[in-house]
């Protein structure tokens, strides 16, 4: 079984169920807790598997260790109980994949990680370490910059919001970023950019905002980015979708292997 079997599989996968979007939020949390500073640790270690305690409970990762793993459990079962790839790589993995076969950049991958075996291996709280949807630009520092994210960084990241969308049952938030949420490319920047949004609140009681024409939404952690530090760097990627792809690329593979040791080119 070779790495060229496993992206063939995700790649169906991806093209059979149009869930590349949450696959590529399924690694996001699992690297994106990591932090420095007051906090620490959270290397991605696939511990959202564990549904007892810790990471699979995080109101912030409702959907992923149910819906996620789901979708992803014939990958699991056919490559990862054959021990040739770890669940942290696999989620990683099938990040890039989805993230490419929806038109967006070739990702490199680079393998090692190695697997929480019980929940205990978990984060304590998702507090300071995953952004909430509701809060603005002074939010997104405290949360990014100890993951060793610059303010550009930051832009590009949430530039992945231009595929997939909210779901009221999982966040609370409801409805998708742009009119094209199966194509990676940069219409994030070009719709936020260019729509004007109201003020709504969704039927869990969670604050958006809303472009009632065509039933796009932002997050208010979204619009933050029209303001300074983070502006300029919009208005770029509106106009020049090669170097979103670029930052993008850098930051994402940095934040893929944060507090990561010793990984490897090769399976
Ligand atoms: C900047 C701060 C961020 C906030 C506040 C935020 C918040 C959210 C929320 C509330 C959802 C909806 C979850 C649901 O209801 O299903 C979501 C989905 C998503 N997020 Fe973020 N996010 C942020 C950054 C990121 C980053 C850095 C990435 C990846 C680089 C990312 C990728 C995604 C994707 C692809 C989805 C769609 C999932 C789906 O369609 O099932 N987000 N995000």
């Amino acid at each position: 079984m070779s790495l060229d079997d496993i992206k063939a599989d995700i790649k169906a996968l991806v093209a059979e169920k149009s869930c590349g979007p949450i696959l590529i939020r399924l690694s996001w949390h699992d690297a994106g807790v990591y932090s420095t500073g007051k906090l620490t640790g959270g290397c991605p270690n696939a511990a959202m598997r564990f549904t007892d305690a810790g990471e699979g409970t995080f109101g912030a990762n409702a959907g992923l260790p149910t819906v996620a793993l789901d979708l992803l459990k014939p990958i699991t079962d056919k490559y990862v109980a054959a021990g040739t790839i770890s669940n942290a790589d696999l989620w990683t993995l099938a990040a890039n994949v989805a993230i490419e076969s929806m038109g967006g950049p070739a990702i490199p991958t680079r393998f090692g990680r190695t697997d929480a075996a019980s929940s205990a291996e978990s984060v304590e709280s998702q507090v300071g370490r995953l952004p909430d949807g509701d809060k603005g630009t002074d939010h997104l520092c405290e949360i990014f910059h100890p993951k060793g994210f610059t303010d550009k960084d930051i832009v590009a990241l949430s530039g992945a919001h231009t595929v997939g969308g909210c779901h009221a049952d999982r966040s609370g938030f409801d409805g998708k970023w742009t009119e094209d949420h199966l194509t990676f490319s940069n219409s994030y920047f070009t719709e936020m950019l260019d729509k004007e949004y109201a003020d709504e609140t969704t039927a869990q009681g969670c604050p958006q905002k809303a472009h009632k024409a065509t039933g796009t939404i932002m997050l208010i952690s979204d619009l933050a980015l029209l303001d300074a530090p983070y502006r300029e760097t919009v208005e770029l990627y509106a106009k020049d979708q090669e170097a979103f792809f670029k930052d993008f690329t850098a930051a994402w593979v940095k934040l893929q292997e944060n507090g990561c040791e010793g990984l490897r080119d090769t399976l």
